[in-house]
């Protein structure tokens, strides 16, 4: 049942007809045209490239306004859960609708320490692939991989996906952690049963037979923020992603594992790592903040600032605003001196901020600005931070799928297009130019 209500219409007139467009508004203010019966009233479809318009649905998971730098996962602040919760409850949050009670949260982080390990056939496929894989190729691939061997999942059954959702947020941790054991060379790190989520996952990344490594709770902390700021987005690249591979009522582990593929690029997930490669390359080459941003407005270089500008924010990333905060942290609690990388990207950040290019198409730091430098000061190397990325935000596609799957409403996705292609020809009449005769 639709959740939006209708405040009249929008009169559409065309080819010598008025038409009545019902106008929807959710409970934000938002307001949509309901084109559903467009293309069977005038036979006309909307041009949207990007869907940069376009409402694929209604939902009651995140709410964003790019416009005021509002980000809320159902109904709460984005600095309110970031500064009160872990990460594990908002991973509930999302995915339940509701905060967890101590008991609901006590059984959940159960579940999570039940399903931690992998199967250990799947811990013999990281010997297989080569050094220099990239992890979110080997986390794509061994999250559809799980698919194989919990096949239960084919059913509709409610208690598979409980168990399946608690398998995917504990298992996905486990991948990445083994993913950076491979890059690095060392023995893997068994999850612990004793150990919380995060904690879980700095002791996997770090410990080894020579390092009695104890996760650093400063760490911890900030490392259960990074992951709430990226636990969902509304309907983002990714998302929409494991949206429309769920719309074909393929599985979970299948539509999470394309939503990792989406994530991958550089101007989705991949662009924290790209943030990073720009300023350590700026650092290394001598090339100052002001050249950076005169490159990146120049439409030759086909250069862009990574972690600056978004489709939504047209204001500063409310995301944006917290990392910058736990990034000065982690790196003064690390190192306990100035980081000529953090400076440089302030620097950086207030060059671009003043520049009339930036200001007049809105173009602010996003996300994925700061949270890299933060990951950097942490130990994790840079081809992981989009894996960091991708665990933060499984409990936000998680949501998102099973909100597409029980909506009555949603349908296959299958959007129209515009054909500019060649007219009707025939073999025959284009046969004289064939080249050769098979
Ligand atoms: C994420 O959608 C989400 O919610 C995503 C995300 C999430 O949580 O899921 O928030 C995570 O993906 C954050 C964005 C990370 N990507 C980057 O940082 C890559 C750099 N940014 C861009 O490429 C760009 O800003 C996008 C992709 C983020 C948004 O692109 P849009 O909305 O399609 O905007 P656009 O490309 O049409 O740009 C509008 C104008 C253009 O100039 P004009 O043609 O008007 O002259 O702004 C310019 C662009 O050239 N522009 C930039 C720029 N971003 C936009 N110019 C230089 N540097 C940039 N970063």
């Amino acid at each position: 049942m639709s959740l939006t209500k209708k405040i009249g219409d929008a009169r559409l007139t065309y080819d010598g007809c008025d038409y009545n467009i019902p106008v929807l508004e959710g409970t934000e203010g938002e307001r949509a045209l309901d084109i559903q019966s467009l293309r069977k009233n005038t036979g006309l479809v909307t041009f949207d490239p990007g869907m940069v318009n376009t409402g694929v649905g209604e939902s009651n998971i995140t709410f964003v306004d790019g416009n005021k730098g509002i980000l809320r996962y159902r109904g709460y602040d984005i600095e309110d859960l970031a500064e009160h919760c872990s990460f594990l409850e908002v991973a509930y949050l999302l995915v339940h609708g509701f905060l967890p009670t101590p008991s609901e949260y006590n059984a959940f982080s159960t579940q999570m320490n039940l399903h931690s390990m992998l199967h250990e056939n799947m811990r013999n496929f990281f010997a297989l692939y080569p050094d220099h894989a990239h992890p979110m190729a080997i986390l794509s691939a061994m999250v559809v991989s799980l698919s194989t061997f919990y096949p239960e999942l084919e059913t509709e059954m409610t208690e598979a996906i409980d168990i399946t959702v608690a398998r995917l947020l504990s298992k996905l941790r486990t991948i990445a952690a083994f993913s950076y054991k491979k890059y690095m060379g060392h023995p893997i790190v068994y999850p612990r049963s004793d150990l919380r989520y995060c904690e879980n996952f700095l002791n996997m990344m770090f410990r080894t037979p020579v390092n009695d490594y104890v996760p650093d709770p400063v760490v911890t902390r900030a490392l259960n923020q990074l992951l709430i700021l990226h636990a969902d987005h509304e309907q983002n690249c990714s998302t929409s992603v494991v949206r429309a591979v769920g719309s074909s009522r393929a599985n979970l582990y299948a539509s999470i594992s394309a939503g990792v593929c989406a994530l991958w690029g550089p101007l989705h997930g991949g662009a924290n790592q790209k943030v990073l490669e720009v300023l350590e390359d700026a650092i290394k080459t001598g090339t100052s903040p002001k050249a950076l941003v005169e490159r990146a407005k120049d439409k030759s270089s086909n250069f862009r600032l990574f972690g600056f500008g978004h489709r939504v924010y047209k204001t500063y990333d409310p995301r944006a605003r917290v990392a910058s905060k736990i990034c000065k942290q982690v790196i003064s609690h690390a190192s306990g001196k100035d980081d000529p990388l953090l400076d440089y990207a302030q620097e950086l950040e207030a060059t671009a901020m003043a520049d009339s290019y930036f200001q007049d198409r809105h173009l602010y730091p996003n996300v994925d600005f700061y949270t890299g430098l933060a990951y950097r000061a942490m130990g994790i190397p840079v081809n992981m931070f989009t894996v960091m990325f991708a665990i933060g935000r499984l409990p936000g596609w998680i949501a998102q799928w099973l909100e597409q799957r029980d909506d009555e409403i949603q349908r296959i996705v299958r959007p129209r297009q515009v054909y500019v292609g060649p007219e009707s020809r025939t073999v025959a009449e284009t046969i004289s130019q064939k080249p050769y005769k098979e």
